[in-house]
Order: structure tokens, then C-alpha cells, then sequence
């Protein structure tokens, strides 16, 4: 580029916010929150509301284990900037269990020894309840296929698929078992 001797050098700055409000509502409850508007979901939820059961494992979209539903879909919080997601419900594996009774899902894991160290789990769980509502899979390999996004790194995929194809069997998707 050319300039001349008159032009003088610009630097534009844009000031951003340090905390920006949004309001979510996380496993039924309305929070209103402060947030730095940088925050990720992921962080949010652990880091400053103290929902660990969602899990970090590559933080780069990569491995699922940071599932969770926002408005009924499943995302990878960890690729999702909170304040993109203000006015919107997040549903976390926290919220799935109820008056003492675990979901479906989480007892079907249970059921079919669905885990080793157990740390993809709850994305798994939050993956295949979407995966549930949004009825493509029936078969083994559809079932794999659609929870290709969720790394197992103990290798327990054939038992998550049985979980996963027993609860679609019995149409229990929505409804909880009784705790042992
Ligand atoms: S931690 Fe988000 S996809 Fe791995
Ligand atoms: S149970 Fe260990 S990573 Fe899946």
C-alpha cells in the first residue's frame, strides 16, 4: 500500500465489555447471570456454576465428552460461547435424574455395564437422549453411527449401543426407573 507523508497511521480499538448479563435456564432453574463474554458454555457450567458433571476431555470438539442440550439439541459446549445462548435452556446430566429416580438412559448404562472409568459418560448420556428424540436411529449401526461424535476411550461402545438400543426398544426415552 501506498501512503504519502500526510496520511497518518489509525489504530482502531473496540472496547469489549468485561461482563455481559444473560439469563438461561439450566435443568428447569432460571439463572440470571454476569458473565465475561467470552465464557464457553463448557466453563460456565463448571468452572462458575459448579456442574461438573459435564466433563472436558480435548476441548476442541473432538471427543463429545462436553455434551449438553441446548433447547432439546445436543451441542459440544466446549465450541459454544455462553452469551450466543442467552434466553435458551441447557439441559445437563445433573438435570436428568429425579425424586430420587434415575432417568431411563442412566439406568439402562447401569443395567448393561455401559462404562469402565466412566468419564465419557454423561456426554454419552446427553448424546443418546437427544440422539432418542430425534428418532433416526433404530438399528445397531445407525445407533453407532449417530453417536460417532462421542469418544469412548475404554473401548465400551458395544455396551453403550445395547443401552442405548434397549431404552429406544422400550420406547423409555422420556421416563425415568426407579432408583435401586
Ligand atoms: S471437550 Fe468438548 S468435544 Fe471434547
Ligand atoms: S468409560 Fe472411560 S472413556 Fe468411556
Amino acid at each position: 500500500m501506498i501512503t504519502n507523508q500526510n496520511d497518518t497511521a489509525r489504530t482502531v480499538t473496540t472496547e469489549l465489555p468485561d461482563r455481559a448479563a444473560v439469563s438461561l435456564t439450566i435443568n428447569g432453574e432460571v439463572r440470571q447471570l454476569e458473565i465475561r463474554p467470552w465464557t464457553v458454555l463448557l466453563d460456565l457450567l463448571r468452572e462458575d456454576l459448579d456442574l461438573t458433571g459435564t466433563k472436558k476431555g480435548c476441548d476442541h470438539g473432538q471427543c463429545g465428552a462436553c455434551t449438553v442440550l441446548v433447547n432439546g439439541k445436543r451441542v459440544n459446549s466446549c465450541l459454544t460461547l455462553a452469551i450466543m445462548k442467552d434466553g435458551s435452556s441447557i439441559t445437563t446430566i445433573e438435570g436428568l435424574a429425579a425424586d430420587g429416580s434415575l432417568h431411563s438412559l442412566q439406568a439402562a448404562f447401569i443395567e448393561h455395564d455401559a462404562f469402565q472409568c466412566g468419564y465419557c459418560t454423561p456426554g454419552q448420556i446427553m448424546s443418546a437422549l437427544a440422539l432418542i428424540e430425534e428418532g433416526r436411529a433404530r438399528t445397531r449401526d445407525e445407533i453407532r453411527e449417530y453417536m460417532s461424535g462421542n469418544i469412548c476411550r475404554c473401548g465400551a461402545y458395544p455396551n453403550i449401543v445395547e443401552a442405548i438400543q434397549q431404552v429406544l426398544a422400550e420406547g423409555r426415552g422420556v421416563h425415568r426407573e426407579a432408583a435401586e
